[in-house]
């Protein structure tokens, strides 16, 4: 969470990449923003930050960057530091005045201190010695006043340089560099980047020794982050999916079957996400028991520290993330390396801390996903699920047929006709403050998604439950008009669920069934192609419309959420 960027260069128009930089990061938080700019000889030397509050409320003092007592140097930070509360208390103790509540603050005054007897002292060497102090994934970037550098360096969380015609750049996400730059360098943990008006220069980690970028093309264009024709990232992303299914579908046979490989290798296969990500993964299990006959574990990211005991140098562990930068997950996934366990990753951010943690990674291919929900990265993780359990089961043409029948079915729901049906149901139910969702077997986690995707955009309380529950409690809380989503796919759970949807109509609930036959309990009706163990990939979409059009009805922005940010960096 939070992004940073900084630039040195020749351009006038410092200032205005710099903010410019900073609306392409605002998916990594956006309570409150800040910059700093300088004019050195012939060139302007400058950073920003956008903030996703952790430490201190959303105010302007707590608002990045944070000054040492001189002013000298400035900094912006990515993270959480864990220990900052002892360092702050000693820094205070030594007369340092602190002006916000923020954990990155402490930085400032640390480098203040380190260069007090000496203020010629090298910042590369006094970076490296205050980083080393820190405990946490961070990342931070200083501006010196004196000496016109900026200095990166960062452990775990995200760290891009780049070198173009107008200048030097560093950024917690290589898509702030669309149109600056063709090549980027993925910062190592602990190794020191300083970009001045002459150039980049690299410290490594380990040695401390100089050593020379290692580019790579960067490959994202400006069409790529661009709305075209559509008003908002959450609907331009829901359209993408078809070509992004589709390209999954034709290109994905050689990485299939090696992640199949690996799970037939393994001793045991655990799948981890967090949130959505869990959801597809939780799909996942359940594709790989009735396709694969295979039990593949399931984990939520922030849970797997307290189930990883029996992760052992035979398992493998599936991460699955669209960022790649998911605190929870990047820590399950160290925590399984240390045991000696494989790594396997679907994840859409190439270069992303988990891309390069993993053994063997599977890009998803979906294109930069820049509303703050997931929505086609989570549709793209089941259909390479749907794949590997097919490869598995030595039916990998099934797999194909059904991924084909997916994509139709997605662009029937996302159809003009299908998008009116559900911008009415969603007046229908716009006023109400619950909602709950059911499905058995595979509609299960599609209906965790469904309430997960409502909930976070319109701000409606919307649950999802597996539909046997319901009796055993939530039913409680169904009253006269409460909208009650059922998942209804023509398989093995038909008839169960529809006994549930029985159930919560006679407490007064209104049903809204979505399915591809339409039932007497449906007081609304969307229907949806039958597209057989490719269900979760095509029911979500009406839940992920219905979420769009209540958080407009609501007034709400859907690419940007309260409270919320795209990547969840900090634990
Ligand atoms: C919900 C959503 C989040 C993310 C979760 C994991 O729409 O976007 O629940 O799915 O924070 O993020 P990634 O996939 O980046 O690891």
């Amino acid at each position: 969470m939070c992004g940073i960027f900084g630039y040195v260069g020749a351009t006038q128009a410092g200032g205005e990449i710099i903010l410019d930089a900073l609306r392409k990061l605002e998916y990594r938080g956006y309570d409150s923003w800040g910059d700093a700019v300088a004019d050195v000889p012939d060139a302007k030397i400058g950073f920003g930050h956008t903030r996703w509050a952790t430490h201190g409320g959303v105010t302007d003092e707590n608002a990045h960057p944070h000054l040492d007592c001189t002013g000298r140097f400035a900094v912006i930070h990515n993270g959480i530091i864990e220990n900052y509360r002892v360092i702050k208390d000693r820094l205070i103790a030594r007369g340092h005045l602190f002006h916000s509540e923020t954990d990155t603050e402490i930085v400032a005054h640390m480098i203040e201190d380190a260069v007090a007897d000496d203020p010629d002292r090298d910042l590369v060497s006094v970076v490296r010695e205050v980083f080393a102090q820190l405990r946490g994934l961070n990342a931070i970037i200083v501006m010196d006043n004196h000496t016109h550098q900026l200095t990166a360096v960062k452990n775990v969380s995200p760290l891009v340089l780049g070198e173009g015609d107008k200048g030097f750049y560093l950024a917690s996400d290589a898509l702030a560099l669309i149109g600056h730059v063709d090549r980027i360098h993925y910062l190592e943990d602990g190794q020191v980047a300083r970009i001045t008006a002459d150039g980049v220069s690299l410290w490594s980690a380990t040695t401390g020794a100089t050593q020379a970028p290692n580019f790579e093309p960067l490959t994202l264009t400006a069409t790529d982050t661009s709305l075209g024709i559509y008003p908002h990232f959450m609907i331009k992303e829901i359209h993408e999916q078809p070509d992004v299914l589709r390209r999954i579908g034709r290109e994905y046979t050689d990485p299939v079957k090696e992640l199949a490989a690996l799970i037939r290798e393994s001793y045991g296969a655990f799948l981890v996400g967090s949130g959505t990500a869990s959801y597809a993964a939780l799909s996942g299990s359940y594709l790989f028991s009735r396709i694969a006959r295979r039990h593949v574990n399931f984990t939520v990211g922030s849970e797997f520290k307290y189930q990883e005991h029996f992760i052992t140098d035979r398992s493998l562990v599936i991460a699955l993330s669209q960022s790649g930068e998911t605190a929870d997950v990047i820590e399950s996934v160290m925590a399984a390396k240390q045991r000696g366990a494989k790594i396997a990753a679907l994840v859409n951010v190439r270069g992303s801390t988990l891309d390069r943690l993993a053994d063997f990674s599977i890009p998803l291919g979906a294109g930069p996903e820049q509303c703050v929900l997931s929505t086609k990265a989570y549709t793209a993780k089941i259909a390479i699920l749907l794949m590997v359990a097919h490869e598995l089961n030595g039916s990998l043409h099934v797999a194909r047929e059904l991924l084909w029948q997916a994509v139709d079915g997605v662009e029937q729901a996302i159809a003009p006709e299908s998008a009116n049906l559900i911008r009415t149901i969603a007046a229908s139910i716009v006023q109400r403050e619950h909602a709950f969702i059911i499905g058995r077997g595979l509609s299960y986690p599609t209906a965790l998604e469904a309430a997960l995707k409502i909930k976070e955009v319109s701000y409606m309380h919307a649950e999802g439950f597996a539909g046997g529950e319901l009796k055993h409690g939530v039913i409680a809380l169904v009253e006269k008009g409460t909208p009650s989503i059922v998942f209804s796919p023509l398989d093995e759970t038909r008839d169960d669920i529809l006994s549930g949807a029985m159930e919560m109509r006679s407490r007064g609930g209104m049903i809204i069934g979505v399915s591809p036959e339409r039932d007497r309990v449906f007081d609304a009706y969307i229907p949806v192609a039958d597209v057989g163990d490719a269900s979760p990939i095509v029911n979500v979409i009406p839940a992920q419309l219905l979420g769009y059009e209540l958080a407009l009805l609501r007034g709400h922005d859907p690419d940007k959420p309260r409270n919320l940010a795209k990547s969840v960096t900090v634990k």
